[in-house]
């Protein structure tokens, strides 16, 4: 497994922190469960994430297996997921779902930007779970009418995203197309594809 972390790794020749660098979305999760303590410091770390106007529009649903509280809230988010996501995410012991709230507290007008926010909350639960050894697995691909309707979600804020987390399992776990995923090395852009001067004139360094 420790081969596995370090191909999956950004290069240190990056300079970047360190939990930028080892953050990647696993698909096989060991049954290990995430501590209440651990959970209380990631949703702590989004808590301080940036939002226009400090509103904070972001809302997480907290889903934990067989847990007693969190059980339920687990299962409702699993039922929502598409089939080839619950594939592999049903080894992660923790599964949560991210909401947006799309108007503003103070005055009720749209929050443009809630989406963002609610992305920014997300990246740093992200950064504060691997710092403590806990990988995060994001996924697009579920039902949000399913889980508006099965959490009782208001009009005004939108489900935007479905997370996996949990401890790094072993990819032979996987059926063999999820394994090569697995297995696969990480890609990115190049800097001067979205890093411009002008429009899709690439800034350089
Ligand atoms: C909001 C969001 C939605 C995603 N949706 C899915 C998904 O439905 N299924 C999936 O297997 N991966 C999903 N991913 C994972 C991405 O494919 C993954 O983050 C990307 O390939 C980059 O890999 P890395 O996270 O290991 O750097 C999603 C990631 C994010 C942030």
């Amino acid at each position: 497994m420790a081969d596995l972390e370090q191909l999956k790794h950004a290069p240190a020749s990056t300079g970047i922190l360190d939990v930028i660098a080892k953050r990647w979305s696993p698909r096989a999760f060991t049954s290990q469960q995430v501590s209440k303590e651990d959970l209380r410091t990631i949703f702590t770390a989004a808590e301080w994430a940036a939002s226009s106007f400090n509103e904070q529009p972001w809302r997480f649903i907290l889903g934990i297996r067989d847990d007693e509280q969190h059980g339920e809230a687990y299962n409702k988010i699993f039922d929502a997921l598409v089939e080839s996501n619950q594939q592999w995410a049903k080894s992660a012991p923790v599964l949560i779902a991210t909401i947006a709230k799309k108007t503003f507290s103070h005055n009720g007008t749209p929050n443009r930007v809630a989406q963002h926010d609610v992305g920014a909350a997300s990246a740093t639960m992200c950064l504060q779970a691997i710092a403590l050894g806990i990988h995060t697995h994001g996924m697009a691909g579920f039902d949000p009418e399913a889980l508006r309707a099965s959490f009782g979600i208001p009009s005004n804020f939108e489900p935007m995203a479905c997370w996996a987390m949990g401890y790094l399992g072993n990819p032979d776990t996987l059926p063999e197309h999820l394994k090569e995923q697995e297995l696969a090395p990480r890609t990115r852009k190049n800097l001067d594809e979205f890093v411009f001067t002008d429009w899709e004139t690439g800034a350089e360094f």
